[in-house]
């Protein structure tokens, strides 16, 4: 029989563990990190353009008194996502668990969308998934610890978004692709995904964003803390559950 962290029968905690998140700098990825760290968690914290934001974020979540790691990518590159992970590789610890959370999302009539826009969408929300997983199972796989990956798709991932239709994809490809990598690593590996609903931040007050809380069933937008608990369990839990998607969207789906 396999020993692996799929085996634990004592439910994990976040102490300890190494977890690299994508997107860290700002809102959801931010909120996560913070959330970790917190519960003493080694966050490593990959950021794109957003330099400033990743350093504070870095100092929030400082480690045994030092700024958690940064790490620069543009992931719209598999060229970028080898350097990071071998950055990850070149920090000499284990990789307990990735969430894939960076993400662009555009709004355009499907008339209009053009090859260059759906490759902007698809490079990073789809293609960089993919690889980022990939690279990170490479290190997983090779401890006796195993590992937890969270992919973060989107409720438009699973209902259709007619202004979104390329978004659409790449996140539905999110979710399969969650599906199929969940048995391709399996049984050290857990691939999960979370589909977050109306997550705003600045935009809170915008008539598209307060449309979408009316008809939310919860009656109030989520908030990264709503994300963070959901892959907190998710890296904690006995690990019986793989390939899945939860939605974090206050029953929005079921609208
Ligand atoms: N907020 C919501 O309501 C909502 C709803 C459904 C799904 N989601 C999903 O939840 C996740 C987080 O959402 P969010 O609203 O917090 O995201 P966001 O602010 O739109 O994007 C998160 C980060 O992605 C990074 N990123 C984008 N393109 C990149 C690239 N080419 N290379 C490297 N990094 C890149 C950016 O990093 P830099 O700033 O450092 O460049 C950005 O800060 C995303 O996957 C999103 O699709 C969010």
């Amino acid at each position: 029989m396999t020993t692996s962290s799929t085996d634990n029968t004592v439910p994990q905690s976040l102490t300890g563990k190494r977890i690299l998140i994508t997107g860290a700098a700002k809102r959801i990825g931010k909120a996560m990190a913070t959330y970790f760290a917190a519960r003493g968690a080694r966050v490593l914290l990959h950021y794109g353009g957003s330099r400033q934001e990743a350093e504070q974020v870095a100092a929030a979540c400082a480690w045994e008194g030092q700024p958690a790691p940064l790490l620069q990518a543009d992931l719209s590159q598999v060229s970028e996502v080898m350097r990071l992970f071998a950055a990850v590789r070149a920090l000499g610890e284990p990789l307990d668990c990735l969430v894939n959370n960076a993400a662009r999302f555009t709004r355009i009539p499907a008339w209009e969308v053009t090859e260059a826009d759906w490759d902007h969408i698809h490079s990073v929300n789809l293609k960089a998934v993919f690889f980022c997983c990939q690279q990170a199972a490479l290190i997983m796989r090779d401890q006796a610890t195993g590992g937890r990956i969270v992919n973060i798709s989107s409720l438009g991932g699973l209902r259709p978004w007619a202004e979104h239709a390329h978004y659409c994809a790449s996140k539905a490809g999110v979710i399969h692709m969650t599906r199929a990598l969940a048995k391709a690593f399996a049984p050290n590996i857990t691939v999960n995904s979370i589909a977050p609903g109306v997550i705003p931040f600045e935009e809170r007050e915008e008539p598209r964003i307060l449309a979408g809380i009316q008809m939310t069933p919860a009656g109030r937008a989520g908030s990264g803390q709503d994300i963070a608990e959901a892959a907190e369990w998710l890296f904690t839990n006995r690990g019986f559950v793989t390939g899945q998607t939860i939605a974090l969207d206050g029953g929005l789906n079921l609208v």
